[in-house]
């Protein structure tokens, strides 16, 4: 079966996580820092902490925001449950809006539509990591959180995607552009915010029993100082290990994509019944995540692809049409559309220049 995602790893990630197990320090510990280094320094961030998933930063960036507990943060429906999840978990409401057909991508306008005296933040997602247009959605002037998960190697006017906004997340799961096999990460514009950050990720442990001993309890170095309740959100050595391979191999993985990208755009662009995805505007990098198209009888082409032994999806289903939220009453009409067009088809490194052929056979077969 050629999947619709995967990762790269090789000698060096196997290597790195051998390294790691020898040491025998395979929670948190000094790769994560060396990791969180080198990734604020690629990405140009004023501050940067790894946390142990995508998901988890989006609950601690809402805290970090001190929003008003039950106020409604703005989120677009076609996008990741977890999302919706961090707000819930937060202590505040989701207010689902629509999206572009095109760009599959929030816009001010959309935004504007929601707007309450209510709302306190909005979420925007670089979806697939074409970067937003965050110019109008600044002009709203309310705080932002920037949900980069796809948008590690996305670059917005020359920015990079995740430090646009107050505060930024990153996902390293199994299927990212960069992978830890789980991992998250989070910035913000105000370097304290990341401070905090990562007291909270520890249980809300400001310091930990050695540090604390060190500054004035020499004879009960057990003892710390809990800043704040907070869940455990730590990421591991090894985790930090892998990540920091695949920073140094981020061009290589992302050259590998974009290669797979143009063959799409070149060899599919011709078949009337699809629609290919939106292209970064002049200036802006898209980060290459997942290759959506918008087809004509998709739910059969994915069957087709599928029985030819090609696994494609839909990312996502619209959160809106999901009971849990209770907003299933809501027309978000690009939304819904995308829900019966859109179809993610594979992108990732290991797709060999075969499977891509076949992709590409299978989907100009079912048009013909
Ligand atoms: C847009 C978006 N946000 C957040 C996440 C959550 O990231 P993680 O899987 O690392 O928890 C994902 C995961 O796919 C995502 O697609």
């Amino acid at each position: 079966m050629i999947s619709v995602f995967g990762s790269d790893v090789g000698d060096a990630e196997i290597e790195a996580v051998s390294a790691c197990m020898r040491s025998q320090w395979l929670g948190f510990g000094k790769n994560v820092e060396s990791f969180e280094n080198a990734f604020a320094e690629r990405l140009g961030l004023a501050s940067f902490a790894m946390v142990d998933s995508g998901s988890n930063a989006l609950f601690l960036a809402l805290h970090l925001m001190d929003l008003p507990r039950g106020s409604e943060v703005i989120v677009p429906a076609f996008t990741w449950v977890s999302c919706a999840q961090a707000v819930l978990l937060a202590g505040l409401k989701p207010v689902f809006c629509d999206v572009d057909l095109h760009t599959m991508n929030v816009r001010a306008g959309d935004v504007e539509a929601c707007l309450s005296y209510n709302t306190s933040a909005i979420m925007v997602v670089h979806y697939a990591g074409l970067p937003v247009e965050m110019d109008e959605i600044q002009k709203l002037g309310l705080p932002i959180l920037e949900d980069a998960a796809h948008a590690v190697d996305s670059r917005w006017r020359e920015r990079a995607c995740g430090s646009i906004g107050d505060v930024g997340i990153y996902s390293f799961d199994a299927v990212k552009n960069l992978t830890a096999g789980e991992g998250g990460g989070i910035t913000a514009a105000d370097p304290e915010r990341i401070q905090r950050a990562k007291h909270l990720r520890y249980c809300g442990i400001g310091k930990s029993g050695f540090d604390t001993a060190a500054d004035g309890a020499p004879n009960r170095w057990w003892e710390y100082a809990i800043r704040e309740p907070f869940i455990k959100m730590l990421p591991t050595n090894l985790a930090a290990a892998i990540a920091s391979v695949q920073l140094t191999r981020l061009n290589e993985l992302q050259e590998r994509r974009r290669a797979i990208w143009q063959r799409y755009d070149a060899e599919l662009s011709d078949i009337d019944q699809i629609v290919l995805p939106a292209k970064a505007g002049p200036g802006d990098r898209h980060g290459l995540f997942t290759y959506c198209i918008r087809a004509e009888e998709r739910d059969a082409l994915a069957h087709a692809l599928l029985e030819a032994g090609i696994y494609t999806t839909l990312r996502y289903h619209p959160l809106h049409l999901n009971e849990l939220y209770g907003q299933t009453g809501r027309t978000l009409p690009n939304c819904e559309r995308l829900n019966v067009e859109a179809l993610s088809i594979p992108l990732h490194p290991r797709l060999s220049e075969t499977d891509v052929e076949q992709i590409i056979a299978e989907i100009r077969r079912f048009y013909r």
